[in-house]
């Protein structure tokens, strides 16, 4: 008998490895075309700050596949989760890590007592945006603003 799809592992990052730093410099580009993967010391920098809890799916050989950073903090009307920087290996997708690392960052918002995850989405970003709604976020009504420090 075949064996049955399973949901692809999904873990915390503790520490900053060299496999955590190549499966960055492998994702990100695939993410953004202008930010670079982060560096060994920026990385140290993410997994040390108590307000961003950062995900990785593995594939069935256990190597690295996908990523997704939850941050939660408080506001003066509750704590409050945002989901960024997800992305799945061109390779790896449509297997399920994307909704494997979602489910688990909306637990562990959960856990720590979130009220709300936000995340955004461009509209161009067909597969997210049908993951994110399958998986229960609600479109919000508002306006999504930037000031962008680099172009002053
Ligand atoms: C969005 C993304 C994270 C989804 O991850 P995933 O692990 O592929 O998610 P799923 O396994 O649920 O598959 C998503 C869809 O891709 C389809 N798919 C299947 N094989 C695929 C492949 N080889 N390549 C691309 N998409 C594929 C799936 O059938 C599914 O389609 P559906 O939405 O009609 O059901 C991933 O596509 C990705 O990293 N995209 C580029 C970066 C991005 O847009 N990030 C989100 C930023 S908000």
């Amino acid at each position: 008998m075949p064996a049955l799809p399973t949901s692809p592992a999904v873990e915390v990052a503790t520490e900053v490895s060299p496999e955590l730093v190549d499966a960055f410099a492998r994702l990100i580009p695939q993410l953004s075309t202008s930010s670079p993967p982060p560096s060994s010391a920026e990385l140290a920098q993410l997994l040390g700050s108590e307000a961003a809890t950062v995900f990785v799916a593995r594939g069935p050989d256990g190597s690295i596949t996908g990523t997704l950073t939850l941050v939660t903090f408080r506001i003066p009307t509750g704590l409050r989760a945002w989901i960024e920087d997800v992305v799945v290996d061109a390779e790896a997708r449509g297997q399920g890590a994307g909704p494997a690392l979602t489910v688990a960052a909306i637990e562990h918002a959960r856990s720590v007592g979130a009220t709300t995850i936000d995340l955004t989405s461009r509209p161009s970003r067909e597969a997210a945006n049908r993951l994110y709604q399958r998986l229960g976020f609600k479109a919000r009504t508002t306006n999504v603003y930037r000031y962008d420090l680099k172009a002053e």
